[in-house]
C-alpha cells in the first residue's frame, strides 16, 4: 500500500494544462496526452522522458516542468518550494557579463522546485526551433503548456516538450561520470557503448578519454552552431548534452534561458560568446573533477584532449594552439590532487557535490576570470577573421576584471594567460 501511494506521488501530473501559441508554431494537440502514465522516466530533476509513441526511427519526448504529484501537493499547500543546487551554502553567483561588455558576478536566479515559470517554457521552445532554423543541431519544437492554477512569484507555471533524435535518456556526462562505481547499470551500458564505438583501442581509460574528446568535438561545433544561429548563454554542462550516433553530432537540450544576441549591445556579444566556451570548459572540467572521478583527473595528463578538441572545433577558423589551455589545465591538476588528498583524509564522509562545492569555492572565481580571459583572447582573434562581434581590448578586459574582483585576482588570472602572449610579455618587460 505505501509502495503504491510513492509511485503515486511521483507520477507526473499534468491535470489541466493548457497549450500555450508559440510565436507562429504549430502546436500540435495532446502529445502530453498520448502517453500513458507508466512510460514516463524521471530523467534528473524536472525533466521527464519517455520513449515517442510513433515510429520513424529512433526518437523521445523531453519533457520539462512537470510536476510530480507529490511535488504539486506542496505547492498547494505551503509557499512554492525553491529549488537549492547547493543546500546550506550561501547563494551561488557566476560569471555574467553587463550591457558593457565588462565582466561581473551576478547571483544566480532562482527557480520554483522541480518548476519552469511560462517565459522560460515559452524560451526554450522558441531556442530550439531557431537553432533548428538555422541548422545547427539542436531538439525538435513540440509544444508549451502553462498550469492555470500553480504560480510561482506571480508567475505562471509551464511546461515544455521537445523531441530528441535518440530513444534513450542518456546525456554525455555518461562518459565523464564512468569511473564512478555508483552510476547505474543502464548509464553504465550506453557509456560502455560509446567507448567501444569512439574510443579505438587501448587502455580502457585512454578509450574513454578519446570517446569524449570525440563528442567535445561535436559539441564545440554544435556550440558554434548555437552562436551562429544568434542564441547565447548555454550552460555547457555535460547534462545538457546529448550525443547523437546516429548523426555523430551533439544536440544541445538545455536551451531554457538562453537569449538573442542581437538584443545585446555590439559590444558585449563576443564577450558573451567568450563566456559560453569558458562555461563549456569549466563545466567539463568541474564534471572530471566530481568524487570520486577526481582521482582519475589528478592522475591523467590525457585529459586535456577534450578542451583541446571543443576549442579546435568551435574555432574552426583559427588555429587553436593546443597549449593555450595549459596554464589552466596546471592549476586545475593542482585542484584535482587537493580535491583527492581531502577526500581520502574524509573518506567515506565525503560526499560528491557538497564536498566538492566546498573544496573548490575559493578556485572559482580564479578559475572563472582567468579562464574568460583566454576565450576572450582568443575570441579577438577569431571575430577579427570572421566579422561576427567586436571584443573589447585586452585593457578593458583587464579594467574589468580589476572592477570585478580587485587588482590582486588580475594578476592571478595573468598566469593563465597563454604561453604565446607570455612569452611575449616576458620579452617585453
Ligand atoms: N527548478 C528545478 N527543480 C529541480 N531540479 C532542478 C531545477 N532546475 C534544475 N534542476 C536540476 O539541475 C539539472 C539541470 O536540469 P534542467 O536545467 O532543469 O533541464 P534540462 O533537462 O533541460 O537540462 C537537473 O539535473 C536537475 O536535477
Ligand atoms: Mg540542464
Amino acid at each position: 500500500m505505501i509502495r503504491n501511494a510513492e509511485v503515486e506521488a511521483e507520477r507526473p501530473s499534468i491535470d489541466g494544462v493548457v497549450a500555450l501559441d508559440g510565436p507562429g508554431l504549430p502546436l500540435p494537440a495532446g502529445p502530453l496526452d498520448a502517453l500513458g502514465p507508466t512510460s514516463w522516466v524521471r530523467q534528473s530533476g524536472r525533466t521527464w522522458w519517455a520513449p515517442h509513441p510513433g515510429g520513424g526511427g529512433p526518437r523521445s519526448l523531453k519533457v520539462k516542468g512537470v510536476l510530480s504529484r507529490g511535488t504539486r501537493l506542496r505547492y498547494e499547500r505551503e509557499a512554492p518550494p525553491v529549488y537549492d543546487p547547493h543546500p546550506g551554502f550561501p547563494p551561488a553567483e557566476h560569471l555574467g557579463v553587463t550591457a558593457d561588455g565588462e565582466f561581473t558576478m551576478v547571483p544566480r536566479s532562482i527557480a520554483p522546485l522541480d518548476g519552469l515559470v511560462e517565459a522560460a517554457a515559452r524560451r526554450e521552445l522558441r531556442n530550439a526551433a531557431r537553432l533548428r532554423d538555422a541548422g545547427g543541431a539542436g531538439p525538435a519544437p513540440v509544444g508549451a503548456w502553462r498550469y492555470p492554477d500553480i504560480a510561482f512569484r506571480g508567475e505562471r507555471l509551464g511546461i515544455v516538450a521537445l523531441e530528441l533524435p535518440v530513444a534513450h535518456p542518456h546525456r554525455a556526462d555518461v562518459l565523464t561520470r564512468l569511473p564512478d562505481p555508483d552510476l547505474p547499470p543502464p548509464a553504465r551500458r550506453h557509456a560502455d557503448g560509446l567507448v567501444d564505438l569512439l574510443g579505438g583501442r587501448g587502455p580502457v581509460e585512454l578509450r574513454r578519454q578519446r570517446a569524449i574528446s570525440h563528442v567535445w568535438t561535436r559539441f564545440g561545433t554544435a556550440l558554434s552552431a548555437f552562436h551562429g544561429a544568434g542564441l547565447y548563454r548555454y550552460s555547457g554542462d555535460p547534462e545538457n548534452v546529448v550525443y547523437d550516433e546516429g548523426s555523430d553530432t551533439c544536440v544541445l537540450v538545455d536551451l531554457d534561458s538562453s537569449l538573442d544576441l542581437a538584443r545585446l549591445e555590439p559590444q558585449a556579444r563576443g564577450v558573451q560568446m567568450a563566456r559560453d566556451v569558458m562555461s563549456a570548459i569549466l563545466n567539463l572540467a568541474f564534471s572530471m573533477l566530481r568524487i570520486p572521478v577526481v582521482a582519475q583527473f589528478a592522475s591523467s595528463r590525457q585529459s586535456a584532449d577534450p578542451f583541446a578538441a571543443m576549442l579546435g572545433a568551435y574555432y574552426a577558423d583559427t588555429a587553436v594552439d593546443a597549449r593555450v589551455l595549459d596554464p589552466f589545465l596546471d592549476y586545475l591538476g593542482d585542484v584535482a590532487r587537493r580535491v583527492t588528498r581531502w577526500v581520502d583524509e574524509r573518506g567515506a564522509h565525503a560526499s560528491p557535490d557538497h564536498d566538492i562545492h566546498r573544496c573548490i569555492r575559493g578556485d572559482l572565481d580564479l578559475l572563472y576570470l582567468g579562464l574568460a580571459r583566454i576565450t576572450v583572447d582568443l575570441h579577438r582573434s577569431s571575430a577579427a577573421a570572421r566579422a561576427i562581434a567586436p571584443v573589447p581590448s585586452e585593457q578593458a578586459i583587464d579594467r574589468s576584471i580589476v572592477e570585478t574582483m580587485g587588482r590582486r585576482y588580475l594578476d592571478r588570472c595573468r598566469t593563465f594567460t597563454s604561453w604565446d602572449s607570455l612569452d611575449h610579455r616576458g620579452q617585453g618587460s
